[in-house]
């Protein structure tokens, strides 16, 4: 089974569907990644607040997988937005990952109320990381409108991606739009909203439809809304079955109808981006 590719705004191509690591327990990582490996994903998404790097590191070695056939993702720490915490912290994900070259690096959340407003200097910081060929692609996550426009208005560099939380309850369409008019890929996280729209009525009607699950109806979904897509499981069963979502196809008025399941910002499962402003201590 093939995994679409997306070309990126920079002529790099990723998989559309790839595998989530986000609440993975660092001592079981390294087994939940080489399963996904097994599988056939071939795209991983981590970052260093999952402080899972190491596990996914131990399993890219243990596939014995060219490096060129993976698409590996990692995103700077929030307490790293300086630009000297962020050189420095890259250079650790690098290692953890035991990578010379990551493909993707994202600024994990933009928290406008800290570092004084400032995710500017952060940003030009990690399109350093292209210039030097440690990474192949940056950009950012939980970017809302207005702080897609300034760091464009502002470096001039348009971000690969905005990794947003996107469901069938939260559709998330003005940052989807915003991204897009930027000619920036979208990232979907929590794409079946952490398990949240499985018992829908509208999507478990879909599901029986074509004789799948509202798993793979949901991911089905995204990939036909052109979004990029990496669930997360650490049960071999649900890896399997969320990778198996290319042999269907949902009509227009179907993908509609779960467009349709939207709740605005009520339906979101993570934090508002405007107001979020953990940092780890
Ligand atoms: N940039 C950000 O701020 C951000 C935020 C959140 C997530 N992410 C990324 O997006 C990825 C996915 O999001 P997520 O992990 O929050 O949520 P998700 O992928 O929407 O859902 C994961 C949850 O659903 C369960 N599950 C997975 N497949 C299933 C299936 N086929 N049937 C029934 N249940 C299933 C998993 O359980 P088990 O594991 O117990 O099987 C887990 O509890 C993350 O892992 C992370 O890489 C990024």
């Amino acid at each position: 089974m093939s995994v679409p590719t997306i070309t990126l705004n920079n002529q790099t191509t990723i998989p559309q569907l790839g595998f989530g690591t986000y609440q993975v327990p660092p001592e079981d990582t390294a087994a939940a990644v080489s399963t996904a490996l097994e599988i056939g994903y071939r795209h991983i998404d981590t970052a260093q607040m999952y402080q899972n790097e190491a596990g996914v590191g131990e399993a890219i070695k243990a596939s014995g997988l060219p490096r060129e056939e993976l698409w590996i993702t990692s995103k700077l720490n929030n307490g790293f937005h300086r630009p000297d915490d962020a050189r420095r912290s890259f250079d650790e994900t690098l290692e953890k990952l035991g990578v010379d070259v990551i493909d993707l690096f994202l600024i994990h959340w933009p928290l406008p109320t800290r570092y004084d407003g400032d995710y500017v200097s952060t940003w030009r910081a990690l399109t350093e990381l292209v210039d030097q060929g440690r990474a192949r692609a940056v950009g950012v996550s939980n970017f809302q409108p207005a702080h897609l426009d300034r760091i464009v208005a502002e470096t001039g560099v348009v971000p690969a991606v905005n990794q947003i939380e996107v469901h069938p309850y939260f559709c998330n369409e003005e940052a989807r739009a915003a991204s897009i008019r930027h000619g920036i890929e979208v990232e979907a996280w929590s794409p079946i909203a952490q398990g949240a729209v499985l018992d829908d009525a509208v999507i478990g009607r879909i599901a029986e439809a074509h004789g799948k699950t509202p798993a793979q109806v949901t991911l089905r979904w995204h990939v036909e809304r052109g979004d990029i897509v990496f669930p997360k499981s650490v049960t071999e069963q649900r890896i399997r079955e969320n990778f198996d979502i290319f042999d269907f196809s949902l009509s227009v008025d179907e993908v509609a109808e779960i467009s349709a399941l939207d709740r605005g910002a009520a339906g979101r499962t993570g934090p508002d981006p405007d107001t979020f402003d953990y940092i780890p201590s």
